[in-house]
């Protein structure tokens, strides 16, 4: 098959064709909401009718579209994101968003619990010449953060939260954005099976109430901010007062943000001057 098949695909599918039609459905069968849009993108991507086939298969099979694609559009940019790496979702480019507000030219920005680096990179992007810290406890994580991130200018470590990093990064950090696991353990199970299966429970984890790992970011967080820094984390709406409290208890001035049109809430701890 020539290697224009895609290409000869991409266009030649933009209207119905009998092939189009038949992957439609047989997403749709699967429970695919966005069927159409996702034919259209693996009709895209596929090389050859083989290609075509397995890739259908395994979307059909629960995968993840952007496992099987390799990457994710994030803040209008393609993310590389491997297999077993959380897939960066939509509502959290409110907290890229509620970052960059806070940023100034040549902030340093710790993205921590990076997982494929989405968050660093799309600020990287968004905000002049930023000095990129990334870090993730898995290594998958971190190798797929390093095709995102080091291109962006950035290094990657790995390890338990602030293990990993250098010291000369202590009390330098202006922007620390930190998408940490916040599902509570009792709330895995009723997770999409997408979520659950193809995700790693570290990446959802976040304990009884959901808020370990923020917990344990905020107790350091003041350590690695420089004075008038911030930390940014997301959270779901009725968890956000918490989250807000346990910035206080770690000595951060807490503020609330929400989107509505993301359905995302961000909790931000500013270190006092
Ligand atoms: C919800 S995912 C978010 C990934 C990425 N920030 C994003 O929004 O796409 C949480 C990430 O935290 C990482 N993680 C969990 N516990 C960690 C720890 N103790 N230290 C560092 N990273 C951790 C997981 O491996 C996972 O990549």
């Amino acid at each position: 098959m020539p290697a224009s098949f895609s290409a000869q695909n991409s266009s030649a599918h933009e209207s119905s064709t009998p092939e189009r039609g038949a992957i439609v459905t047989r997403l749709r069968v699967a429970g695919c909401v966005f069927a159409e849009d996702e034919a259209d993108l693996l009709l895209s991507a596929a090389q050859t009718p083989a290609d075509l086939e397995d890739m259908v298969s395994r979307r059909v099979a629960g995968l993840p579209l952007e496992h099987i694609l390799g990457w994710a559009q994030f803040c209008g940019l393609r993310i590389a994101v491997d297999a077993g790496v959380f897939v960066p979702r939509r509502r959290t480019e409110f907290l890229v968003h509620e970052a960059a507000a806070l940023a100034r030219p040549g902030a340093v920005v710790l993205d921590l619990c990076c997982g494929s680096g989405a968050l660093g990179t799309a600020l990287a992007t968004t905000v002049p010449g930023v000095e990129l810290h990334a870090a993730d406890i898995e290594p998958s994580a971190v190798r797929c953060a390093r095709r995102n991130i080091v291109p962006a200018g950035g290094r990657v470590y790995e390890g338990d939260l602030f293990d990993p990093l250098p010291e000369a990064l202590r009390g330098r950090i202006d922007i620390l954005v930190a998408n940490t696991p916040y599902v509570p353990t009792e709330a895995i199970g009723m997770m999409p099976p997408e979520a659950r299966i193809h995700e790693p429970r570290v990446t959802l984890d976040g304990g009884l109430d959901g808020l370990d790992v923020q917990r344990r970011v905020a107790a350091d967080a003041g350590l690695w901010l420089a004075p008038g820094g911030h930390l940014l984390v997301e959270a779901s709406e009725r968890q956000a007062p918490d989250a807000a409290a346990i910035f206080a208890a770690s000595g951060l001035i807490p503020r609330i943000a929400r989107s509505e049109e993301l359905d995302a809430t961000v909790v931000i701890g500013t270190k006092p001057q």
